[in-house]
């Protein structure tokens, strides 16, 4: 069986999916801080199949590990962690707290539990202002400019060095680029909290009316058009990686690391552009200040998921417009 933390949040349940389709069987847990329990029933619409779960915080380790003490647990895929940039800026404690305790507390479980195969969901946040681009993995980290980057920095060297001490283990982390769109179904996508922080989920607001424009931060950049560029990448795609990369830890891989990205920038002015033709609906919008923080371009070489784990992002910039505005739709 596979455990998944986080199991009820936007990346997890598009990945719960695919798991499901490919032959899984799942256990989840989630302490529903930013997602909501109707989405297991989604999941179980799609695939026709059942989900054993516990809502519980994984830094509760006596009731993680009560719970999971029912299940034979062969691996781990880590989504659990506060994920907003701008409110770990604010409330670092809570974040170092959440995603960096909330780890360990999941690792002790996992070796009491004599779980030794873990995926972890990274993020190319950890690059800071690349080095070079296209990223490939050997890329240096970078310095974070905000506690939810520096998380997933120290995560991924506690990992490093929990490996390094249990060479029987396996673990594989993954760094994510910008995740968007939703299920084809419209059934599940994400659902943030407040006003949104990122591009798409903006966007979308903005189609539906609940905002009045969207804010581009910044057409001064040094890419083509001056507007920021990205590596958006369908959640699909996503999720179809994490099945992908129960083929490394199949092999023993001890440790490795994949970006997950298309290897494709788009500019923010791009996406505005596609999402207005794809879904024939215009969206306001004004040139305002650099957001602080940010960085010109960011986009992943992917050729080492190609090659170990025969992954490709197969979707285009078209069908994630698409499908992020009928899941908002649909919310609607
Ligand atoms: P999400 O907020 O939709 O999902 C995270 C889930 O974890 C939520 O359901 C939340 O309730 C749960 N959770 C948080 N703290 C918990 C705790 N202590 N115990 C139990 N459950 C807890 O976010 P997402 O976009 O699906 O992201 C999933 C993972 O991918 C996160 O680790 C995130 O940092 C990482 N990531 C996301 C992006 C992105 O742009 N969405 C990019 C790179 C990496
Ligand atoms: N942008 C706008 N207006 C908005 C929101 C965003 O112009 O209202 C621009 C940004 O300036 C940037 C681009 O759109 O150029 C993408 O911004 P997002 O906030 O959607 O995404 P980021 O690249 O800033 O960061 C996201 C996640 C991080 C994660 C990173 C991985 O928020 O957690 O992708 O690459 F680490």
């Amino acid at each position: 069986m596979i455990l998944v933390t986080g199991a009820t949040g936007f990346i997890a349940s598009h990945t719960i999916v695919e798991l499901q389709n490919a032959g899984y069987d799942i256990v989840g847990v989630d302490n529903l801080c930013n997602s909501d329990i109707e989405t297991l029933k989604n999941i179980e619409k799609i695939t026709g199949k059942k989900i054993e779960f516990c809502n519980v915080d994984i830094r509760d380790g006596n009731k993680l590990k009560e719970f999971l003490s029912k299940y034979k647990i062969d691996c781990c895929i880590h989504f659990a962690g506060l994920k907003a940039v701008g409110e770990s800026v604010s409330k670092p404690v809570e974040y170092y707290d959440n995603n960096i305790g909330g780890t360990i507390s999941l690792l002790k479980v996992l070796r009491e539990i004599g779980c030794k195969n873990l995926i972890f969901s990274s993020s190319a946040t950890v690059y800071g202002t690349p080095a070079f681009m296209p990223i490939t993995e050997d890329c240096p980290k970078g310095i974070c400019t905000n506690p939810y980057g520096w998380t997933k920095h120290m995560i991924e060297q506690i990992l490093i060095d929990v490996q390094n001490a249990n060479k029987d283990m396996n673990i594989v982390i993954l760094r994510y680029f910008n995740p968007i769109g939703a299920h084809p179904s419209g059934m599940i996508g994400e659902k943030p909290n407040g006003i949104p922080n990122n591009l798409m989920p903006y966007i979308t607001q903005v189609a539906c009316g609940k905002r009045e424009k969207l804010f581009v931060y910044g057409d001064d950049y040094d890419t083509p058009d001056g507007t920021g560029v990205r590596d958006y990448i369908h959640v699909v795609d996503l999720a179809r990686g994490h099945v992908c990369a129960m083929r490394a830890i199949d092999k023993n891989c001890g440790l490795d690391i994949f970006n997950l990205g298309t290897g494709h920038g788009y500019s923010v002015l791009d996406v505005i552009k596609t999402f207005e033709h794809e879904n024939n609906i215009k969206i306001p919008y004004e040139i305002v200040a650099r957001r602080p923080g940010d960085i010109a371009m960011c986009y992943a070489d992917p050729a080492k998921a190609k090659s170990v784990l025969g992954w490709v992002a197969q979707y285009s910039l078209q069908d994630m417009c698409r499908d992020s505005w009928n899941y908002q739709k649909n919310m609607l």
